[in-house]
């Protein structure tokens, strides 16, 4: 269990939340290596390249390096933030819509597993940073498939109009373009359906469009060994059991057989860390208005973008349990009608200035979007395990 109570403290990863928070000013992220380990050994063999724009924080990345895992990156920082971790360039794949020269240039050179091709329009610019760097690039087509997949709208990214990934009456001149590139090679095709996916349903038509592509390409005569699903598994966000990647898995292999042989490679982020992370938050004011009983903490969404920009719902416990409870709408500091963390949260009827929260679930897509909004200053992060000291190892 990453968070439980103990004599009516909230612990995680059995470190009580008031000690850590004697080692960082609040907000902070803190994260438990243990969740972050037990997740990352249950995803099934395979290419499992975490994606950093989740969580960046380099002991947790170290943590999965550890655990033996390849990374998605993005960006010219988060390639060199995968590097500096240790993650070996065969187990990194790129994405982006707007990959910089400078970024396809190191990877080029670097020699990473894919670069995950988002437009026919990137083919040339990719063949001249092989060519700087004189090297040639496997590639991978980001295929879009028009598919309408159950997700908040923020997070699809793979629907008709979508501006991700390469529409589908362009894939096979694109193979073609690869295939006359002395500089290019086609290792296979990734399919990132959206994020935040819950329903089986979902993954069975992106499946259905990985094998429908994986079958027309080869039969062009275009040698497809890969497919990459992306990310997108989801979380709860509640105590309902999440998703499972080896139920993935045995759905994918079903979907793929009788297929020659495909290695699978998947580039998750939220279902690997985000239960791991909680954001303890300190309560600066609690006021009595409109009938309400509005908390105020010190960090919102400067510290935490997720409520305001999806409305998406964490649940919000206080570090010191206690009875009785009444309903209270948890605000942050920003001056921003949208700055709610979360409405009617039970919270202890006597909770004043200084008390401690922990914003749960927060580990994916937490710290990695926080802000400098109102001039504060970004959330401090810190990993805690067993036998590990609670930070800075
Ligand atoms: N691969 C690609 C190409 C992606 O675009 C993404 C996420 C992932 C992998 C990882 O997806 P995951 O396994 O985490 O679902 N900020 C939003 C999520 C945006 C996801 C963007 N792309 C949130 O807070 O929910």
């Amino acid at each position: 269990m990453t968070l439980s109570y103990r004599h009516h403290i909230l612990c995680l990863a059995e470190h009580p939340l008031p000690s850590l928070a004697e080692q960082r000013d609040t907000p902070f992220y803190a994260y438990s290596l243990p969740s972050v380990q037990a997740r990352a050994r249950a995803f099934p063999r395979a290419l499992v390249a975490f994606a950093l724009k989740a969580n960046r924080y380099p002991p947790l990345l170290r943590a999965l390096v550890a655990e033996g895992l390849g990374a998605d990156v993005v960006s010219l920082g988060e390639w060199r933030l995968a590097q500096a971790a240790g993650f070996p360039p065969e187990r990194v794949v790129v994405n982006g819509n707007a990959k910089s020269d400078a970024l396809l240039q190191e990877a080029i050179a670097a020699g990473v597993q894919s670069i995950n091709l988002d437009a026919a329009e990137e083919v040339p610019r990719v063949v001249a940073a092989a060519r700087a760097v004189g090297k040639t690039a496997a590639l991978a087509i980001r295929i879009n498939p028009g598919l309408d997949v159950h997700t908040h709208p923020h997070l699809q990214v793979a629907a008709q109009g979508s501006h991700f990934g390469v529409p589908p009456e362009q894939v096979l001149a694109v193979a073609q373009a690869i295939a006359e590139a002395p500089e290019l090679r086609l290792v296979g095709i990734h399919l990132h359906p959206g994020s935040q996916l819950l329903a089986a349903a979902d993954w069975e038509a992106v499946v259905a469009a990985a094998r429908e592509w994986v079958t027309r390409l080869r039969g062009a005569g275009f040698p497809v060994q890969q497919v990459n699903f992306g990310g997108g598994l989801g979380i709860t966000y509640t105590d309902a059991p999440d998703p499972q990647p080896e139920a993935l898995a045995e759905q994918i292999h079903r979907g793929l057989s009788g297929l020659a042989p495909l290695r699978l490679a998947f580039e998750p982020g939220r279902w690997l860390v985000a239960r791991a992370g909680v954001l303890v938050v300190r309560v600066v004011q609690v006021k009595h208005a409109w009938g309400q009983w509005f908390v105020a903490v010190d960090g919102g969404m400067n510290a935490l973008l997720r409520p305001a920009l999806y409305r998406a719902r964490h649940r919000i416990w206080p570090v010191r349990r206690r009875e009785p409870t009444r309903p209270a709408t948890v605000v942050g500091p920003n001056c921003e009608s949208t700055d709610v963390l979360a409405r009617d949260v039970p919270l202890p009827a006597d909770l004043a200035a200084g008390d401690l929260l922990a914003v749960l679930d927060t580990g994916a897509y937490g710290a990695s979007m926080a802000n400098a909004y109102n001039a504060r200053p970004l959330p401090g992060e810190m990993l805690v395990g067993e036998s590990l000291p609670p930070a800075d190892f």
